[in-house]
């Protein structure tokens, strides 16, 4: 749905509870972290597919001019170990880290928020969590698309359980039916009044470790009690005329982004021109993102436990080299698109700009759509299935057909390589986008379109979350993953160069930008059941 330009705020959300609370917030004097913080934890309310206190995320900041960022990504509990879902014959057993117990990385969501809210908040953190409790003690009216994607979870679920109790909580949720949870509306009360405590080391932290301790889970006390958010220096570039910050590792988001920027830029040539979505323009996207790709495989994991090369892979002489690689003319041999250094679906996103034009982009996840699938047991709210985006084993493909070595391996109090891109682009001062999506790795594709959309096309805010995105991302070899609306013209000539195209919607785009009149634009994608406002 679109909103109206010439404004001073504006929030882009995944759904209209949160939507309404962000704004409410706004209208009150709040700012964009209170703001932000407040829908994250509506949406663990009435966005059970994604929205979470039971899984992690990234919140990039902008305030007061200075950008900073919140790595609250989940953690490999303490017990974890590298070949944890391999069986006797060392092969990856795919639904363990997806589905049931073993699949949760140690929460970070409740002290994400707090360390935001600590650090910029301006409004009470009790006063911030009142729209959720209220959600989830009153109920809310669930949206058709909510309820259809929860039966048909609760479907899959009843035919094969792998330990998942979904079913136990949100079977009977009807759309013209008030849907409450007492008892994620008990947690939240804690979490209201004492703060992360109660969730790492109080009532919270023992429900859940008691509930894995029954049920075989990994998750200890001592697990929840040393979680920590961290701060960390968003990457940041600037690219024609723009300063792009992004998400910097455990995230591959902002460093493939960037790459991608820069090597579109380096070939502006090659872009000069080419109609939106034509053919060669789609080819040289997925020439970009093989070589991204073949780097993110490579290089990118937990910075704390592996040495990303962020300022390597950023540097322009490599770009410059990488960029040479791109053939114009035909398909890049996959086999032979390397990670370059050597020689030498459910996740949601929110975007918020506060009237005193401070920002906040915000994406985070508990993984699949519902996550584990599992319930905390007394305490209400789902857990993430993060532990899949590690690599259990070297080049074995995750569920995002994701492949990694050592960077990305699996060790006790590790986070798990990301996708997950929230971004904000400044010119001089001035918030000029913020932009985010779900979909793991079809993440930095949706955001990088977002980008192109907007500068090289000069698409208003709605057209650039609607317009048909596609993905590539190396493997599987010469795969383009797009939406419906691409032209006949240039599928067939995609088809004739040796792409197999596969039609499969992605993404969720919630995207606020400036319009040539200095005024905002926010747009949530028509294809989903997001909310965006401008007043
Ligand atoms: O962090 C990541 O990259 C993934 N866990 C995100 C998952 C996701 O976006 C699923 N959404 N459809």
């Amino acid at each position: 749905m679109a909103a109206h330009a010439n404004e001073q705020a504006a929030v882009a959300m995944p759904d209209s509870y949160s939507a309404d609370a962000a704004a409410a917030v706004l209208q009150s004097g709040g700012n964009a972290v209170d703001a932000a913080v407040t829908a994250g934890f509506v949406l663990a309310v009435t966005l059970p597919e994604a929205g979470n206190i039971g899984g992690g995320g990234f919140m990039l900041i902008r305030h007061k001019g200075k950008a900073d960022f919140v790595d609250y990504r989940e953690k490999a509990p303490l017990q974890a170990h590298k070949d944890m879902y391999l069986d006797e014959q060392g092969n990856v057993i795919t639904e363990k880290p997806l589905y049931g117990i073993l699949a949760s990385g140690v929460p970070g969501s409740v002290m994400g928020m707090w360390e935001a809210h600590q650090k910029y908040g301006s409004k009470p953190w009790q006063e911030l969590l009142e729209p959720a409790i209220r959600l989830a003690e009153q109920g809310f009216l669930p949206h058709e698309k909510l309820v259809r994607s929860t039966q048909g979870y609760i479907k899959r679920v009843r035919q094969n359980r792998h330990g998942r109790n979904f079913d136990q909580y949100f079977d009977g949720m009807q759309a013209d039916k008030p849907f409450k949870q007492p008892e994620l509306a008990a947690t939240l009360k804690r979490i209201a009044a004492q703060g992360p405590k109660d969730f790492y080391q109080g009532q919270t932290a023992k429900l859940l470790v008691e509930f894995m301790r029954q049920r075989g889970g990994l998750i200890n006390m001592e697990d929840m009690a040393k979680y920590r958010a961290v701060w960390r220096q968003p990457i940041s570039a600037d690219w024609q005329g723009y300063q792009v910050l992004s998400a910097p590792p455990p995230s591959s988001g902002g460093l493939v982004l960037v790459q991608m920027l820069k090597m579109q830029a380096e070939l502006a040539n090659q872009f000069n021109g080419l109609e939106h979505n034509s053919a060669q323009y789609i080819h040289l996207l997925a020439e970009l993102a093989k070589l991204g790709f073949a780097d993110r495989a490579e290089y990118m994991g937990d910075p704390d436990f592996y040495q990303v090369p962020v300022t390597p892979l950023l540097a322009d002489a490599y770009i410059e080299q990488r960029a040479k690689q791109v053939n114009p003319t035909a398909i890049s041999n996959t086999d032979e698109v390397k990670p370059g250094l050597k020689e030498s679906e459910d996740t949601t996103h929110y975007s918020v700009v506060d009237k005193w034009g401070n920002a906040v982009s915000t994406t985070t996840t508990i993984n699949l759509s519902f996550g584990s699938g599992v319930v905390v047991d007394g305490a209400g709210f789902i857990l993430n299935n993060e532990m899949d985006d590690f690599s259990a084993k070297p080049g074995v493909p995750n569920f995002f057909g994701a492949v990694g070595k050592e960077a990305n391996e699996i060790a006790p109090q590790k986070r798990m390589l990301s996708s997950m891109t929230p971004t904000i682009l400044l010119k001089g001062d001035k918030v000029e986008m913020v932009t985010g999506s779900p979909g793991g790795t079809t993440i930095i594709s949706s955001v990088f379109q977002s980008i192109l959309n907007r500068v090289l096309f000069d698409m208003n805010a709605q057209e650039v979350v609607d317009a048909p995105r596609i993905h590539h991302q190396l493997l599987p070899k010469d795969v383009i993953r797009h939406h419906s609306g691409l032209s006949e013209g240039a599928k067939k000539r995609l088809e004739d160069m040796g792409y197999s195209l596969n039609n499969q919607r992605f993404g969720d785009l919630q995207v606020i930008s400036r319009n040539p009149l200095g005024g905002l634009e926010a747009a949530s994608e028509t294809s989903g059941r997001g909310k965006s406002l401008v007043f």
